[in-house]
């Protein structure tokens, strides 16, 4: 049972500055409700009256401090998300890279999806690149994020009938198998992506990339934060190659050395070094 005054504007300002310590995400006092929300749930299944008292717990505990970065994220996600950025990947990206990577003998195309969630995204790349590459060309591709119960999801692979529901029919019957209550992702296109935990205030532990994708995911951080991944995102890409960020997020104003591109389908990033 919770105390009726079980979170303090003092509590506030201790979680806020936590969080952004170790996530990057930014909770102002517009998104308050959605902290308090997530906590009340997260002190219940603990069963810890305060959240003063829980505060004591994730400063000492990094495992519990991992399950409640969990439960503060904002998940949402889904097939196909912004087909236009899928269209400038096949109509424009990926003859971009061919061009580049032959000329150095190169034929595997490395991808992040940095901010996974439960799978959509690495696993709408990897539909479309397995549909749009042939011999010798490859790809693989990491998927990482911190929350570890969506990477548990995202490695099943299994959806409900419902978040489906954007997948085209020939993907569907092609890269699913149908099974109760929903569908399940073939395991030879499952097995091309690497899932993994990986918190993005951190440098990144891969190199090479030629593609990022981090979308809607920027957007919980400031502005400091926000460049701070870039940066990490530059260091792990190769000389040349693309960074996608969500429709509603820009890195405009900010001091990185991406360049801004602009296709006839969508806007994005390059690194071309
Ligand atoms: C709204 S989802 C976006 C999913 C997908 N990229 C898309 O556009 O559909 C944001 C994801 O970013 C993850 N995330 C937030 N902060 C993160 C951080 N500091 N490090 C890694 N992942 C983070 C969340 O756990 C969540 O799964």
């Amino acid at each position: 049972m919770l105390d009726a005054n079980f979170f303090t504007d003092a509590d506030f300002e201790n979680y806020r500055s936590l969080l952004y310590k170790e996530s990057g995400i930014n909770f102002t006092a517009t998104n308050k409700p959605i902290l308090v929300q997530r906590l009340r749930v997260r002190l219940q299944e603990c069963n810890v009256p305060t959240a003063k008292a829980y505060f004591e717990t994730i400063s000492t505990n990094k495992e519990e401090l991992k399950l409640f970065l969990d439960a503060i994220t904002t998940n949402l996600t889904w097939f196909f998300r912004n087909q236009p950025h899928f269209d400038a990947l096949e109509k424009f990206v990926l003859p971009e890279l061919i061009k580049e990577k032959k000329l150095k003998g190169d034929f595997t195309v490395r991808i992040w999806s940095a901010g996974c969630s439960s799978g959509e995204e690495p696993y709408t790349i990897a539909m479309l690149l397995a549909e749009k590459l042939s011999l010798p060309w490859q790809f693989e591709i990491v998927a990482s994020d911190l929350s570890l119960k969506c990477l548990m999801s995202a490695k099943e692979g299994f959806y409900e009938k419902p978040r489906i529901s954007g997948v085209p029919d020939g993907y569907l019957k092609k890269y699913f198998d149908e099974v109760a209550g929903g569908y399940k992702i073939k395991e030879f296109l499952k097995s091309r992506i690497k899932f993994d935990y990986h918190n993005l205030k951190n440098a990144s532990p891969w190199q090479n990339f030629d593609i990022i994708f981090c979308r809607n995911v920027l957007i919980y951080f400031d502005e400091a934060a926000q460049l701070e991944v870039v940066n990490h995102f530059w260091n792990s890409m190769h000389p040349k190659a693309f960074l996608y960020i969500g429709h509603s997020e820009s890195l405009f104003g900010m001091k990185t050395q991406f360049e801004f591109v602009k296709t006839e389908w969508t806007t994005l990033y390059k690194k071309w070094k």
